[in-house]
């Protein structure tokens, strides 16, 4: 197994992130090259493309030993295989599509996970300055202030994001729109804000407190789970029972009564694992 320093590994990818947040903000204002990945909505630009460049040439020069999954570089045809050595989960644009009409809620995602569990998580929206940080079993702070989730328990009183996502086959559309059609009559509030990295660390700050999706991938949620996680709220599976990082659901909440509340009143969609093949 490789040697892993989670403080040192935070340090070292901390200098990255800020250097990728520049290409970020650079770019945010431009004209962008857009692809479509798995449908029209599903986006990429040159820009997702160099700052996953950019972090896994800086990580793997730092820690040779280290494996990686990035969203493009699975999009380019690597496997999304999660073992037991020290990996970093890479969403160099999280909320691509805001980042194409520069709207502002959008981030980079770098987490590492070492024995099939979290052990540094950095969330980083370059445009609002914020920065989101967790190392397993020290808390989780935004721009160097400790943060935690709101502690609500109560459906009526919470505040939920959800999210149209990037998928339009039909059964994933209505298992949309009936969750949203269940949800607000029944919760203080819904948004959808085109980011669920950014959606979960909200949920970390206590902004919101509650947020779930289907059809998510393992580099959505790898580094927002220990943000999470740190603040006190929980991660559980969409039908309850424990999250799991490859099933392409989360339901992240401030609080364990308020998650089997929401989990209990959503229809459920299984879209194919990330590690299917
Ligand atoms: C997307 C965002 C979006 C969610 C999609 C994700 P990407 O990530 O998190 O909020 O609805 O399911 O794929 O493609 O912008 O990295």
């Amino acid at each position: 197994m490789a040697n892993v320093e989670p403080q040192e590994c935070l340090s070292v990818a901390l200098k990255l992130v800020k250097q990728a947040g520049d290409l970020v903000r650079d770019a945010i204002k431009k004209k962008k090259n857009i692809e479509m990945k798995s449908s029209a909505v599903d986006l990429v630009t040159e820009t997702d493309k160099a700052v996953e460049k950019l972090l896994i040439t800086g990580l793997s020069s730092a820690f040779p030993d280290h494996k990686f999954i990035g969203e493009e570089s699975v999009a380019g045809g690597e496997k999304c295989v999660l073992t037991d050595e020290p990996t970093w989960i890479i969403d160099p644009v999280d909320g691509t599509m805001n980042f194409v009409h520069s709207f502002p809620y959008t981030c980079i995602s770098v987490a590492l996970w070492v024995n099939k569990d979290a052990e540094v998580g950095i969330v980083y929206n370059p445009i609002l300055e914020h920065m989101f940080t967790a190392l397993k079993g020290q808390g989780a702070y935004l721009n160097d202030e400790k943060i935690s989730a709101s502690g609500e328990t109560d459906l009526s009183k919470a505040l939920v994001f959800s999210e149209m996502g990037t998928s339009h086959d039909p059964e994933k559309v209505d298992t949309v729109i009936t969750n949203i059609t269940t949800l607000l009559t029944k919760v203080h509030g819904i948004r959808a804000m085109g980011s669920c990295t950014l959606n979960m660390c909200h949920v970390a700050l206590g902004g919101v407190d509650a947020c779930f999706e289907f059809g998510i991938h393992s580099w959505d949620t790898a580094a927002a789970y220990l943000v999470v996680k740190e603040a006190g709220g929980v991660i559980i599976d969409t039908e309850g029972g424990p999250f799991d990082l490859m099933r392409r659901r989360v339901l992240c909440a401030s609080t364990q009564e308020l998650a089997e509340k929401i989990a209990k009143l959503l229809k459920q969609y299984q879209p194919e694992r990330d590690d299917a093949h």
